[in-house]
């Protein structure tokens, strides 16, 4: 079975377009793969955060992720932090990168220009974690976003360095599995594209019924159809994209002919993908909930989280330190 490995970073509560975007196909992997997610609670670390921040923000994403379906007894589930052999193969990549390419990744170059007092070491080594994130479990394939490319080509290129430098056919070179393109793609219902954290629009898994009622009336519409069957503005294509997630087929084209009959009402269509946001919301935030409210199971998942992802990394790290030189126990 091959491996699927992907790192989470914990930035804050899951929205829609995150779970249609992502953490649906996770699940649907899970049934397919030997999958390991991880939260990337070093990779945090580039920006600082406090103590308090880091714990908060990894239990909400694991929260999160589990009310989703993720489920530990079929994948493996872990903190970064909790696999020290990371560090070592992270050193030994590190030894094999050059300042050069390091500097040149379009990543570096946003993070460096968003925080330009504090330009780190870990900043510049980013994509060296992440390799060594990747290639400790062997990783066939990676699920990532387009954003994440010039990493994953790093991640190949030190994968190919370390077997030219030590002349072995050892790592395999992981591979870029893209469900942004089978996704969907989510919009904002402010009328701009996409939703997103930056940009403000989101309406989250844990949101309550009211909140997203509110944040779905306040969409951005029109003045209406002027003629029938005329082609959709922006932001009216948005809504009816939101219908066709959330809603059934009959409801997409009940409003799709209201649409092209110029009978369509914004304020129904609105009431409708609300409703039945909250429907496919209800569930999730429930888990949510119970999840939160149950630490010591988290601290039981997170704990043999640990153990399996270790175990599987063992073999992998006493053979990278016999081969770069080193004894091994
Ligand atoms: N860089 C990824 C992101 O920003 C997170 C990440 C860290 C990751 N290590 C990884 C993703 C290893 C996949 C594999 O989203």
């Amino acid at each position: 079975m091959e491996t699927v490995l992907s790192g989470i970073r914990p930035t804050g509560n899951l929205h829609l377009g995150n779970y249609f975007g992502a953490v649906k196909s996770f699940v649907q992997m899970q049934n397919e793969y030997d999958c390991y997610f991880f939260i990337a609670d070093w990779h945090s670390l580039t920006t600082c955060p406090k103590p308090e921040d880091i714990q908060r923000s990894v239990r909400t994403i694991l929260v999160e992720y589990l009310a989703c379906g993720i489920d530990p007894e079929k994948a493996t589930i872990y903190m970064q932090s909790d696999v020290k052999e990371i560090l070592e193969l992270y050193l030994f990549f590190n030894m094999n990168a050059y300042l050069g390419e390091l500097e040149r990744t379009t990543t570096f170059k946003e993070k460096a220009r968003k925080q330009p007092d504090n330009v780190n070491a870990g900043l510049l080594t980013y994509p060296t974690l992440m390799a060594a994130d990747i290639l400790i479990h062997k990783a066939d394939k990676v699920p990532v976003g387009k954003d994440q490319e010039q990493n994953m080509e790093m991640a190949r290129r030190f994968a190919r360095r370390f077997n030219t430098i030590y002349g072995v056919e050892f790592f395999k070179e992981p591979q870029s599995f893209y469900f942004s393109e089978k996704a969907l793609k989510v919009p904002g219902l402010d009328g701009s594209g996409k939703m997103g954290k930056s940009e403000g629009n989101c309406i989250y898994l844990k949101d309550e019924p009211d909140v997203i009622r509110k944040k779905v009336m306040k969409a951005v519409t029109d003045n209406g159809p002027q003629e029938p069957n005329s082609p959709k503005p922006e932001v009216i294509e948005n809504l009816f994209t939101f219908l066709g997630i959330v809603s059934d087929k009959e409801t997409y084209d009940y409003f799709n002919e209201k649409w092209n009959d110029c009978s369509i009402r914004y304020g129904d269509l609105k009431k409708k993908i609300a409703e039945d946001i909250v429907a496919f919301n209800t569930p999730i935030r429930e888990k949510i909930q119970e999840f939160s409210a149950n630490q010591a199971l988290l601290d039981k998942i997170i704990n043999e989280g640990a153990d399996k992802a270790r175990e599987h990394v063992q073999k992998t790290i006493r053979e990278v330190r016999e081969i770069v030189g080193f004894r091994t126990y």
